[in-house]
């Protein structure tokens, strides 16, 4: 028989049974407890017939033809869908009989929705929603002929489809939407939050991961999928060519999405709509700038917010506090921002100081911090104790709380014990603070909340100095929910409040007890949507919205406020590091990966989720250095502090009770801090300009080294090495013992130079290396030819390091021409002045192009902008990787006038092609004199 015929008798015998290559299911079952008989029940097909090697494979799953019609008679920007007569029933709701499809563009972003003739819930984030570009397009393509309906979404240039809903599976109702499709490749990285043991999703089986935020310590030791604290329905794909698009379904209520063998993903939410864009690259970081063209920029931090940062949870007083700050300094570790964790204040309570204790003198140490140039970041939490002046301040200023949506069903053994509470409807839970709290509704659309929480901000910052914000325990997070016995019962430092109960039966617990829960639910034992959390029946949003579907955004709208806060009280910048995040969270706050465990494992899970972060628009985020729970050791520590050096946000955290792990607890991790610490102090200029360059244009500062090398397929699946720009390569030591590390350097004409102790300088060739990585020596980090980085000598603080002259590294490439170019930028601006608006902010613009030959060499300096009130320090010294010739040092000048080189510092070595030119003011403090400036010599 011809093969065509065959294939179309299987698919005909497929068709009549239902049944589906186990590759390519969709589970009908993606709660627990299925059998035949249930699983018949839903209209499904169940075949136990599964290779016990495939456990992932599902059991139950939707026939062939589920879904919905269409009648191609429609205008394709809006087309009616139709449930499909004989398919299955939605399992847990009951389906919307007709749906509209749309699809419409944001300049180059394609938008496609798919809703019912009822308005649904969508999150109310005020995106930006600006145009994209693209030099290519996605195109939506519909099926020629009516019939069961599904579409495709194709690259315009080369045809390939990203995504293919052929697959079926559509199903709408209130609180279950699912929607899966083939995808073109099984290159997918992204979707969060979720600890990834790999950047690439594993296609090989069926995994399911939760997106609901939770106060869940990331355990990185094992293979799960459990939600963490913020939620990024986002994705970045790779097409068999190495193309690249991005997608995001805007969603904001518990979801989840399951990623299998076809390849392909079924992603599920429990409601809403469905409000996808796609982002048609064609590169990685085209795709990025197309989702934060859609989403925010994300803001700039503080400069000094690139310094350095130690904290602890649990210092036993203020003077180890004091004491652990002073050893670090002493031993000449740079540090910009000590902190203070919640053991300062007075039980717990936001806006307070221990006065009681020798917290009284921190206020004051504080402003020694200051005069020494440091600054301080404190820790807020949501939660505000119902029965002090901020929380009467708040009723009395009409700020609202997360609320019960009816009187009857406040609990009043609770609400009673509390005046200012009592008569309101505030939901009271339990936190750190020793009786029961509020939790601000910081989506108050009356402003009253915020201007509150502001005023509350200005208020404190008369008793103590803060600069910026740590804001935790917001998902929000609450102790004991739903639980008779909670945890802190048996704590001596808590007092034994009553927990917060929510009707799980009856007619009140439609929101709380959904047919759907999702796996954020059924991965844990005895959970519920509002475990650890506030009721789902709760109101916001001034009573018109249940928490069930803002829940999401808690964390995302405190960000809001806070950086709103930090603004109007410190008059500054600032900086805020958000643990629970949104899309276009990252243009308020930076984040912190959470309460990871002092292990190895979560050394190298922290690599990849810092630049998942990067790519989700919040590039201001790091690892607890060092690790949170649990001991860390001398080794581990050491490595971490290495890596954490190479991280945005740089800080080194402990938890209560763990034993001290300041940089300075040992003199060999002292001594690797110092140095990892050095080297970023002195490679600043170049990571805050692209911070600010991620600002100005959304683009990312860490990177997956596939950003820059995607037709590289190694790159592909590089788990622990990343990239800081396009320019700088860091390869990190990630296990226990090692004295070498394998890394990778991607195939490109550009090349390579080692910018750490072993070989430094020298050109390296593209491919895997077994690098030298003794505790002593910086961590293999490798400067990409063709780039300049700015950078100045490092001080222990960077109010200090800003002030010293500049120094430019040239790390050159062949023009293809039988000459060398390099190429970089420079911005700078005050610091700590608030950006408005990039038109009005003032801030210097550098560009610096480099070219050689074997007759001499030319640096031009372009001052593209410049900066009134700011000064650049001087340019004195030049690094060139990769010179080819003698130069000859008494024909430098700058602008055609001769300037004197420093023949002691400077130095040419014709074995490693380093050349050093040490001349005073080959730019002068300011950069002011002109816009170009000319720097010149030739060879001997
Ligand atoms: C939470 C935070 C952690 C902090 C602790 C005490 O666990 O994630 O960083 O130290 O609370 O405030």
């Amino acid at each position: 028989m011809p093969r065509t015929v065959v294939y179309v008798l299987t698919c005909l015998l497929a068709l009549a049974s239902g049944y589906v290559d186990q590759n390519v299911r969709l589970d009908c079952y993606p709660d627990p407890g299925a059998s035949r008989e249930l699983c018949e029940q839903r209209g499904c097909v169940w075949d136990p017939e599964i290779d016990p090697d495939q456990n992932t494979v599902p059991l139950c799953y939707f026939p062939q033809g589920t879904g919905y019609s269409f009648d191609n008679g429609d205008d394709p920007s809006h087309v009616r869908l139709v449930k499909t007569v004989g398919s299955p029933r939605n399992p847990f709701d009951k389906d919307f009989e007709t749906l509209t499809f749309s699809q419409s563009y944001l300049g180059a972003t394609l938008n496609i929705k798919i809703f019912p003739s009822i308005p649904r819930y969508e999150p109310p984030v005020d995106l930006p929603r600006q145009a994209s570009h693209s030099s290519d397009k996605l195109s939506v393509v519909l099926p020629s002929k009516p019939g069961n309906f599904s579409f495709t979404v194709r690259r315009q240039s080369t045809a390939t489809d990203v995504w293919d809903t052929a697959i079926g599976g559509l199903l709408f109702g209130d609180k279950f939407i699912q929607i899966a499709t083939y995808l073109a490749s099984d290159k997918m990285y992204g979707w969060g939050e979720n600890t990834h043991q790999t950047i690439k999703h594993d296609f090989s089986r069926y995994k399911t991961w939760g997106m609901w935020p939770r106060d869940q310590p990331p355990n990185s030791a094992q293979d799960n999928s459990m939600n963490l604290y913020g939620v990024h329905p986002f994705y970045m794909g790779l097409e068999p060519d190495g193309k690249a698009h991005g997608v995001l379904i805007l969603n904001g209520n518990a979801q989840e999405v399951t990623t299998g063998p076809g390849p392909h993903i079924i992603y599920r939410t429990i409601g809403g709509l469905l409000d996808i864009y796609f982002f048609p690259g064609p590169s990685p970081g085209d795709v990025v700038q197309q989702y934060l063209a859609l989403i925010g920029k994300p803001m700039l931090p503080a400069y000094w917010g690139l310094g350095y940062q130690l904290c602890r949870y649990g210092y036993k007083n203020f003077a180890e506090m004091k004491s652990v700050i002073e050893r670090v300094q002493n031993a000449g570790i740079p540090l910009d921002v000590p902190y203070a964790d919640i053991d300062f204040m007075d039980r717990y309570k936001d806006f307070t100081i221990d006065w009681d204790s020798d917290w009284k003198d921190f206020p004051a140490y504080v402003d020694k911090l200051h005069d020494e140039g440091l600054h301080l970041i404190l820790i807020w939490d949501p939660a505000i104790q119902a029965d002090y002046d901020p929380f009467k301040r708040a009723i009395d200023s009409n700020a609202k709380f997360i609320e019960w949506p009816r009187e009857d069903l406040v609990p009043h053994d609770i609400q009673d014990k509390y005046p200012y509470a009592k008569d309101t409807k505030v939901m009271l839970g339990v936190v750190w603070p020793d009786r029961h709290v509020g939790f601000p509704d910081f989506l108050d659309p009356t402003n009253a909340t915020h201007e509150w929480w502001i005023n509350e901000f200005k208020l404190y910052r008369e008793t103590i100095k803060f600069d910026g914000a740590w804001i935790d325990m917001n998902e929000p997070a609450n102790f004991g929910t739903n639980v008779k016995h909670p945890w802190y019962f048996d704590n001596s430092d808590h007092p034994n409040d009553l927990p917060l109960m929510c009707p799980t039966f009856g007619p009140d617990a439609d929101l709380d007890m959904p047919g759907y829960k999702t796996i954020s639910v059924y991965q844990y034992p005895n959970t519920y949507l509002a475990s650890k959390t506030l009721c789902m029946l709760a109101k916001t949003i001034n009573g018109t919205h249940n928490f069930y579907d803002t829940k999401i955004l808690y964390g995302w709208s405190e960000s809001r406020s806070t950086q709103q806060a930090i603004h109007e009280s410190t008059l500054q910048r600032g900086a805020v590091i958000s643990r629970s995040t949104f899309p276009s969270s990252g243009r308020f706050a930076g984040h912190w990966l959470g309460d990871n465990y002092a292990r190895w494992q979560d050394l190298r899970t922290a690599i990849i989720g810092v630049m998942e972060f990067n790519m989700f628009g919040i590039p201001y985020v790091g690892a607890d250095i060092c690790g949170f729970l649990g001991n860390t050791t001398e080794e581990l520590c050491l490595r971490w502090q290495q890596l954490g050096a190479f991280h945005p946000f740089s800080r080194n955290h402990n938890t209560i009770g763990a034993i001290p792990q300041d940089p300075a607890a040992w003199p060999d991790v002292a001594q690797a801090a110092k140095k990892a610490n050095l080297f970023r102090y002195r490679h600043l200029p170049y990571l805050f300009s692209l911070h600010f360059n991620a600002s100005l244009v959304g683009s990312t500062v860490v990177r997956f080294p596939f950003f820059e090398f995607a037709q590289d397929t190694v790159t592909h699946t590089l788990d622990h090495q990343f990239m800081w720009g396009s320019a700088i390569m860091v390869i990190p030591v990630i296990y226990e013992g090692a004295t070498t590390v394998r890394g990778y350097l991607p195939e490109t004409s550009d090349g390579w130079y080692s910018l750490y102790d072993a070989e430094y300088g020298n050109n390296i060739e593209a491919g895997f290396h077994g690098f030298e990585a003794p505790t002593n020596y910086l961590i293999p980090v490798f400067v990409r030819g063709r780039h300049i980085i700015p950078r100045q000598l490092p001080e222990t603080t960077t109010t200090a390091s800003r002030k010293n002259p500049f120094e430019l590294l040239i790390a050159s490439a062949p023009n293809g021409k039988g000459g060398y170019e390099a190429f970089g930028d420079l911005f700078w601006d005050d610091g700590v002045t608030i950006v408005q608006s990039f038109d009005t902010h003032n801030y210097y613009d550098v560009s610096f192009a480099y070219a050689a030959d074997s007759k001499g060499a030319k640096i031009t300096v372009t001052v593209k902008k410049q900066a009134s009130d700011v000064k650049l320090p001087a340019l004195q010294y030049l690094e060139i990787f990769g010179y080819e010739s003698v130069p000859n040092f008494d024909t430098f000048t700058v602008n055609g006038a001769a300037v004197a080189v420093d023949l002691q510092k400077s130095s040419y070595s014709p074995f490693t092609k380093v050349l050093k030119i040490y001349a005073k003011d080959i730019i002068p403090d300011g950069w002011t004199n002109n816009t170009i400036f000319k720097v010149q010599w030739t060879n001997q």
